[in-house]
């Protein structure tokens, strides 16, 4: 087994979400010659939005269509409407798809309004359409201060697919600024699994500051354990941590 992952360290999350849009263009570009569609794996949080940045400026100055793309989100909180500001729908629309010339059609995250009957259902059917599409391309990732990757939390084993998990206190008190206040946080969510996750055939994991370091230590140089789902990349045979100086302070020689 593969015990240590690739990490590459920028001097600024922008530097960083340069090199990791070039990558998503270069397939995007490649699919498009070949009449092919690229299925890229989205991530939501403050961390991807340099990123998304860069695809939109990719799009308006350099003709980067986003017509043959197919996106899977990994995970969206429970209970809350699409339009609620804070839903992954929304974040989404506002930090990307309404910019890009992507088809509505071809955009899938998972639903916050699914009834608990037909959960079990609805992260079938999401399994489904990800493997429909020819499976995940390109995965973006953040990491949580929990080591979470999607809404895995720990103690979530490596093989689990999509399904509904109770989010760990720490991502629900990250998460409170947004929502004004601990109580107004989802208590669930439905998320790809670890399992989903490592079947994309390249991931991408970004952070960037100085309190997702030791994290980012742990989840690169650590044992590769459940209490920390993103050292379940450490097994992956194309996954690169995208790290800007803060993020990568802790990690050792
Ligand atoms: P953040 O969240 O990008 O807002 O830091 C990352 C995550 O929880 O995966």
């Amino acid at each position: 087994m593969v015990t240590n992952v690739q990490f590459l360290v920028f001097e600024s999350p922008a530097a960083a979400c340069r090199e990791v849009a070039g990558e998503i263009a270069a397939l995007i570009r490649s699919r498009d010659l070949i009449g092919r569609r690229a299925v890229l794996g989205l991530a939501t949080g403050s961390t991807p939005i340099p990123l998304y940045r860069e695809l939109i400026r990719l799009h308006r100055e350099e003709g980067l269509s986003f017509r043959n793309v197919t996106t899977f989100n990994l995970d969206e909180y429970l209970g809350l409407e699409r339009n609620h500001p804070e839903s992954y729908w929304s974040f989404m629309h506002r930090n990307l798809f309404d910019h890009v010339d992507i088809d509505p059609a071809c955009v899938n995250l998972p639903s916050g309004t699914v009834s608990q009957e037909e959960i079990l259902r609805h992260c079938r059917d999401y399994e489904d359409a990800i493997r429909e599409a020819g499976g995940i391309d390109y995965q973006i990732l953040g990491i949580g201060r929990t080591g979470h990757i999607g809404f895995n939390e720990p103690g979530t084993p490596m093989d689990a697919r999509t399904q509904k998990i109770h989010l760990d206190p720490i991502t629900r008190s990250d998460a409170a600024p947004a929502f004004g206040g601990i109580d107004k946080v989802p208590t669930e969510a439905i998320t790809m699994g670890c399992g989903t996750i490592l079947e994309a055939r390249r991931i991408a994991l970004l952070a960037w500051g100085s309190k997702k370091a030791s994290i980012v230590r742990q989840a690169i140089q650590g044992p590769i354990t459940d209490e920390v789902s993103a050292s379940f990349l450490q097994t992956h045979a194309d996954a690169t941590f995208f790290l800007d100086n803060d993020a990568a302070s802790k990690i050792c020689d």
